[in-house]
């Protein structure tokens, strides 16, 4: 939700942060701040809307130079975006930067308010900083520390902060509790960031802050303490992404970059888990023998990793003939699912940090079952939690719009499939052997899809003005409709829906009129012929069709106004190539309606939050 950033060093604090929330913003853009330490005490800058308001502002102001600070951009939940509402929320004495929620922060603000403290803004986080504050001031007089962390004790709910205290104007207070943070080890300076690649210019190292920790983070060192208050020692880790990785690399949106990166991506993911043309997930504890044990299957996750989710079913189902439950991870945590402890919990993310996944995970937990995590950030909150790791090798994932974290987790959950198969004698060596090279040789089938983009840029072009639009499909093509229908929705916000093709009579079909775009995915051959009626249906009454179909498909007269053709490739596995069109798709059409690709309205791309 909202990206955090802290320096203290040797650099121009304020162009550190601003670099820092630049890399963050897609964690939230409603609202950007900092709070700087200068020499008469905390100067605080922020505005409503992009960074770019706050830079202006800035550079307006032309500060004397400081050489510690916090920073912020927001996504807001408490309070609508606005100056004021904006983070850094602060008192003489204090500054706080946050992501998470105060849940408890009506009755703390009422409290405050009957001894005499004011407040301006509707925000969460401005209780939690008068509350500092007023520990700061209480008698016997309180040393920065103590305040924080009797405040601390007062407050539920969420927390990554970054605390800024008059007094001490070299330090940044660090705390963590159910939100993301991190904090990066420089020579001579220290950051702290909600995530890597605010980081990334500066140094690799890092360490993740556990539970409850907190950091203080001055320029020649960092220290931290657990949930205690005991000293503890954090590992330093060493980012394997550059700061090139999180750039755009001359593309003009990071979403058409990451959805070309998809084929380096594939192959990141999947060789590294194939020995001998087997696959081999290389987890000791997921054996042949365990992986034989398992009774069902529940694959639980949020938005586009819950539609990979639903693939992985298709594909477990079909091969191991295991039982397998799509649920979404906010649904999950508060139904009471049935579990067994010969189950398995299969979470996907690709931030590692989704508040409901995380939720969904430690439920299972609680429950004894044991939890495999689909993950793509090393180190996250998912990853450390899970009983075992999957990571997924799509590198910093930056657009809102998930694509190529996508496309790997359908790539490792094929690869599970597969092995769970072959374990449960469902597959045959051979039958193995033979899909798990059709897998590894998916990046090279995607690129002519790639190349394609012509073709989907002239249909953007003549669907630009539509303000609404189906999609059907049957099997996998259903799962895919549901995820080529979000891409577009979210990033060009053109209302759309999927539908399972032959569901579309028990109702939706009154919906279709002349001109209403129907999106028709028609790849496997059992349901093709059926998808194709059903597309007919719509074509009989007045709808504009796109039909996606592979190359041998006879597409009887009158079914569609465009065809778009994919090249052979095993049935299984075509999500893979078919959701490269979906994508740019929806990636044209929100060009082509000036929309903000990166960064679409409300959004943000980690939900660290219910
Ligand atoms: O980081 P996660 O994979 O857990 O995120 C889950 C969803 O929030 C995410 O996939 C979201 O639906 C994307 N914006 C879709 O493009």
């Amino acid at each position: 939700m909202c990206g955090i950033v802290g320096y203290s060093g040797k650099r121009s604090a304020q162009e550190v942060l601003l670099n820092g929330l630049e890399k963050l913003e897609y964690r939230g853009y409603d609202s950007a701040g900092v709070a700087l330490a200068l020499e008469g005490g905390i100067y605080v800058v922020k505005s409503k809307g992009r960074l770019e308001v706050l830079r202006r502002k800035l550079e307006a102001e032309n500060l004397p130079e400081s050489f510690c600070g916090i920073g912020h951009t927001r996504w807001a939940t408490h309070g609508e975006p606005s100056d004021v509402n904006s983070h850094p929320h602060s008192t003489p004495r204090v500054s706080i930067v946050h992501n998470g929620i105060i849940e408890n922060y009506g009755p703390l603000k009422a409290d405050l308010l009957a001894k005499g403290v004011t407040f301006e803004s509707e925000t969460d986080t401005e209780v939690l900083v008068k509350l500092i504050d007023y520990f700061c001031c209480a008698q016997p007089k309180q040393s920065p520390l103590a305040a924080l962390r009797e405040a601390l004790a007062m407050v539920r709910g969420s927390y990554a902060l970054g605390v800024l205290f008059r007094d001490e104007p070299d330090t940044i207070y660090a705390v963590k509790k159910e939100s993301p943070l991190i904090v990066g080890w420089g020579e001579g300076e220290n950051f702290v960031a909600s995530d890597i690649p605010a980081l990334l210019k500066y140094t690799r190292r890092y360490s993740v802050l556990e539970e409850g920790d907190m950091a203080v983070v001055k320029a020649d060192g960092i220290r931290f303490y657990d949930a205690f208050g005991k000293p503890v020692e954090r590992e330093v880790l060493t980012a394997d992404w550059d700061e090139e990785a999180a750039e755009k690399g001359g593309y003009p949106h990071f979403m058409l970059k990451e959805i070309h990166e998809q084929p380096a991506a594939i192959t990141a993911t999947v060789s590294p888990r194939v020995e001998d043309g087997m696959p081999d997930l290389r987890i000791p504890e997921l054996s042949d023998e365990k992986l034989r044990s398992i009774r069902n299957i529940h694959l639980v996750a949020c938005g586009t990793a819950m539609h990979a989710g639903m693939v992985g079913k298709t594909a477990i189902e079909r091969l191991a003939r295991v039982p397998a439950e799509v649920d979404i991870a906010s649904e999950f945590r508060y139904r009471d699912p049935i579990l067994d402890p010969d189950d398995l919990v299969i979470i996907i993310s690709q931030s590692g940090e989704t508040s409901d996944t995380l939720a969904a995970l430690r439920l299972a937990k609680s429950r004894g079952v044991p939890v495999l995590a689909v993950v793509n950030v090393v180190g996250s909150s998912i990853a450390r939690a899970a009983d075992y790791v999957l990571y997924t090798y799509a590198g910093p994932e930056i657009a809102v719009a998930s694509t190529k974290a996508y496309m790997v987790q359908l790539c490792t959950l094929y690869l599970f499939a597969f092995r769970l198969a072959y374990a449960r004698g469902r597959l045959s060596e051979a039958e193995t052997r033979r899909l798990t090279a059709e897998l590894l040789r998916a990046g090279e089938v995607i690129q002519p899809r790639l190349a394609d983009c012509e073709q989907i840029k002239y249909l953007a072009s003549r669907f630009v003005n539509t303000q609404s639009c189906f999609f059907i499909g049957r099997g996998f093509d259903y799962a895919l409709s549901l995820e080529g229908s979000l891409k577009l929705k979210e990033i060009s916000y053109v209302h759309s829906d999927a539908y399972a093709a032959g569901e579309l009579k028990h109702g939706t079909i009154s919906l279709i009129t002349d001109g209403v775009p129907v999106i028709a995915l028609a790849t496997q051959k059992q349901v093709y012929e059926k998808t194709i009626s059903n597309a007919k249906e719509t074509k009989s009454r007045g709808a504009r069709v796109i039909l996606f179909t592979t190359k041998n498909v006879v597409v009887p007269e009158g079914v569609a106004d465009y065809v778009v053709r994919l090249d052979d490739y095993d049935e299984l596995l075509m999500p893979l190539q078919l959701i490269v069109p979906l994508q740019l798709f929806a990636y044209y059409m929100a060009v082509l309606r000036g929309c903000d690709v990166d960064k679409p309205r409300n959004l943000a791309k980690s939900v660290t939050v219910e």
